[in-house]
């Protein structure tokens, strides 16, 4: 059998990493490396970072995989999503197959965790579906950027006994989630959020949360929308690349 561990790594900062994760690392003897894109350089040096600070000796093996590019603005996301993990598969087990013997234990760091909007277990388990491969996976996991944010702004997730919804730019785009009181929004590119600057709104906002280059601002959406939007367009203008994260409620009950 071959093992595979999908440990997450938290969100952007060395000292996100559980201890579980460090006994993970320490088991493992190749690491598969799929990331993409500008920032690449960023999520490479923090995952060498890591293995540097966390692992003792230095006899595992790093094997870099092209991740396939991604169709920046596709017509149908979904069946982009699907043909992107396809050949996410492939590439997978192609590594599986020729970058790892039998016994052997291979993992893939995950950035935040991994049931959090990543397919590394929904890739495995087609993998495992398929039959090909005699692998076993086990998922360690981590902080998500979603906990990150609400740590750095000292904020809760839900109000009390209140739903939250985790949800994409894009879905929010199509108007705020019925039944949800806090919504968190992550991958969104657009900056969905002026949509609802109009409401009696509140935002949380972070960029590169736990990281040097870490931004946060929060308030009423009608106050603040315009300082997220220029910090947002000059850091992603700066560093050639953004990741952020917000949560917004409806302002309208008690903490
Ligand atoms: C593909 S998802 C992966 C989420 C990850 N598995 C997690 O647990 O946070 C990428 C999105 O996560 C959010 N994200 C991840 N890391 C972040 C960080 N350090 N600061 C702000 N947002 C982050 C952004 O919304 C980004 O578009």
């Amino acid at each position: 059998v071959k093992k595979i561990l999908l440990i997450g790594i938290g969100a952007g900062d060395p000292e996100h990493v559980t201890m579980q994760a460090v006994k993970a690392l320490n088991r493992v003897d190749v690491f598969f490396v799929m990331d993409k894109g500008p920032a690449k350089k960023k999520l490479v040096a923090l995952r060498q970072e890591i293995c540097r600070r966390y692992i003792e000796g230095t006899s595992y093996r790093v094997v870099e995989a092209p991740s396939p590019p991604r169709e920046r603005a596709p017509a149908d996301y979904r069946t982009c999503v699907e043909d992107l993990n396809n050949e996410k598969k492939a590439v997978f087990e192609r590594l599986i197959s020729a970058e790892m013997a039998d016994g052997e234990c291979a993992a893939v760091m995950i950035w935040g965790d991994p049931s959090l909007y990543d397919s590394t277990i929904r890739i495995l388990d087609a993998i495992i579906a398929d039959g090909r491969h005699d692998i076993d996976y086990e998922v360690i996991p981590g902080i998500t950027s979603v906990q990150a944010l609400t740590a750095k702004h000292r904020t809760t997730l839900n109000r009390i006994g209140k739903p939250v919804e985790i949800t994409t730019g894009r879905n929010l785009a199509a108007g705020w989630p019925d039944d949800a009181d806090s919504v968190v929004v992550m991958l969104d590119g657009e900056d969905t959020y002026r949509r609802f600057a109009d409401q009696d709104v509140e935002i949380f906002w972070g960029a590169y949360l736990g990281t040097p280059d870490e931004i946060l601002i929060s308030g009423k959406l009608e106050d603040v929308a315009v300082r997220i939007y220029e910090a947002r367009t000059a850091a992603r203008a700066a560093n050639g690349w953004i990741m952020d994260t917000y949560l917004m409620r409806k302002v309208r009950e008690d903490k």
